[in-house]
């Protein structure tokens, strides 16, 4: 009856000898239902990659979500048809390869960088003037406006490099109108993305996201934000390790990616064969990866996904270096919290707030259950051409808003400034603009037959590019230009 016994994954040799402790305050309700997920699931081979998000809502935030929405009925975690969609939506991020951040390196000549530079000077003048919103305004508050003379702010062709887990048009998406919504907060306007004047504000500076996969789509958003305003030749992006580093040279700036999916040390932590089941993390261990970070400009932190396959989180016996195997299971909020506790102290330690500026940012949504916003013809996030459009009643898609609420009090109460990227909410509007079926898995394109089956391969997770991301980034864009 233990429920940590149900995964079948540990099929490599590595995580065979893992031993589980279950922790006895593992409530009864998971210890049955776990139960009954593994007699449902015992002989389909995807038992490895269960995930329960549409179980696993919260209860506290369910309640408060019920009394603003009294006709909705309570969601018994048991009733749901998730055991369908469980199985498969966690998929594409299991089945991360590193085929998934292609790595182009360009020669440039001095020539080129003679010439640019002048181009640079050149055309720097026109970009001063841009409007920013009073610091004291809510960019998170507003809504989805349709605008397609301003929206994309680059074409998916225009921009080498995206990777073809996101290039949803050329994957074969008709419908391109996820591409032209512009984020309009209530009470003032963002800034009108410039990108000269950005990469004037990054000039021989470093800007880095460390995370998932979410925060990879992120900088791969921020890459293609930036790289419009350089000629070709000069610019140029190489992996090293965990790191995916894009350089801008006229500029000596670098926007980079860091892989570290809990943000502390993992099982999961190698840049390109982290596909683990088995999830194991070290809360309180976080120097390994906290030496990159070390004099960054503009650190972008985010931490959900991988939490999310299980209601528990696996949490090591001593150090992966000793080649300790035990574990504990502890309750997923407990853990993010301790890890979220880690993270605070290690900025505290390490990031001079004058020169540097951190972002953490909120869970980015998934849209599994057309139902959520009542549509019962829909599959998974694959029909979805709009945004959910009315506000007027919050949408609730399973997201773990008690994970929402430990960021949020964190990024408050740590003693260094940190902005936190409200952008949950917001984008739960999106359902339209994830990558679906439009995308790679394992590292491959998906067939036309694995496209006409949306239940099973529909990536709703992940978003396309151009798209949602290129938002997010532009809450990054209005607060460094704003130099606050
Ligand atoms: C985050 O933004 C949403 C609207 O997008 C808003 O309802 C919520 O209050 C905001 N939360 C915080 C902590 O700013
Ligand atoms: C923008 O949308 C309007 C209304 O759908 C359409 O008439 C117009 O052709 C579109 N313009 C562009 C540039 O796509
Ligand atoms: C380029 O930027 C780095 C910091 O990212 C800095 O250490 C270095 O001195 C800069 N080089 C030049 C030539 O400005
Ligand atoms: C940051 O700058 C302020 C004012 O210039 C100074 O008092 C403070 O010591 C600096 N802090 C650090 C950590 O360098
Ligand atoms: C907020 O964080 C502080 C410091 O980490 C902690 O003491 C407090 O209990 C937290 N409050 C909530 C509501 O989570």
């Amino acid at each position: 009856m233990q429920p940590s016994r149900r995964k079948l994954s540990l099929s490599s040799s590595q995580l065979a000898a893992m031993k589980p402790r279950k922790n006895s305050n593992l409530s009864i309700f998971a210890v049955v239902f776990s139960v009954f997920l593994f007699g449902f699931f015992m002989y389909n081979e995807d038992v490895k990659s269960i995930a329960e998000f549409s179980f696993s809502r919260p209860k506290t935030e369910e309640l408060k979500e019920q009394s603003k929405k009294q006709s909705s009925p309570v969601l018994n975690p048991l009733q749901t048809d998730a055991s369908v969609d469980s199985r498969t939506q966690m998929n594409s991020e299991e089945s991360e390869t590193d085929e998934s951040v292609n790595h182009k390196t360009i020669a440039t000549t001095k020539e080129d960088e003679e010439q640019s530079n002048q181009n640079v000077e050149q055309e720097e003048n026109d970009d001063d003037d841009v409007e920013l919103p009073p610091e004291e305004c809510d960019l998170y508050n507003g809504k989805w406006v349709f605008d397609n003379t301003s929206y994309p702010l680059y074409k998916e062709d225009e921009c080498e490099f995206l990777t073809s887990q996101v290039t949803c048009l050329r994957n074969g998406r008709k419908d391109s109108v996820f591409q032209n919504w512009r984020w309009q907060p209530r009470d003032c306007s963002l800034p009108e993305f410039k990108a000269k004047l950005l990469l004037e504000k990054l000039r021989g500076k470093r800007l880095m996201f460390v995370g998932d996969s979410l925060n990879r789509n992120q900088w791969e958003s921020m890459v293609c934000l930036v790289q419009s305003a350089v000629p070709p030749a000069r610019k140029s992006l190489e992996k090293i390790g965990s790191l995916a580093i894009f350089k801008i040279h006229d500029y000596n700036t670098t926007v980079e990616f860091y892989w570290a999916p809990f943000l502390v040390e993992s099982n999961s932590d190698d840049p390109r064969m982290h596909s683990i089941l088995n999830r194991i993390i070290m809360p309180e261990s976080i120097n390994k990866h906290g030496e990159n970070w070390k004099d960054v400009d503009y650190l972008v932190f985010n931490t959900y996904i991988w939490w999310m396959n299980t209601f528990t989180m696996k949490v090591l016996r001593g150090s992966f270096d000793e080649g300790s195997t035990e574990y504990d299971e502890l309750e997923r909020p407990v853990v993010y919290g301790r890890v979220l506790n880690t993270w605070m102290k290690w900025v505290e330690e390490n990031v001079n707030p004058n020169r540097t500026m951190v972002f953490f940012s909120s869970m980015s949504p998934l849209h599994i259950k057309s139902l959520d916003w009542n549509n019962p013809e829909g599959i998974k996030c694959a029909k979805e051409t709009m945004p959910v459009l009315n506000m007027a009643t919050p949408l609730e898609v399973g997201t773990d808003r008690r994970l929402f609420y430990i960021a949020m009090n964190v990024t408050q109460t740590i003693k260094v400034p940190v902005h936190f990227l409200n952008i949950t909410a917001l984008s739960e509007y999106r359902k339209d603009a994830h990558t679906s079926v439009y995308t790679i898995r394992q590292g491959k394109m998906l067939t036309a037959e694995q496209q006409a089956d949306p239940a099973t391969y529909a990536d709703c997770i992940h978003w396309c590019l151009p798209g949602l991301p290129d938002t997010w980034n532009e809450f990054i864009y209005t607060r460094i230009i704003s130099g606050s």
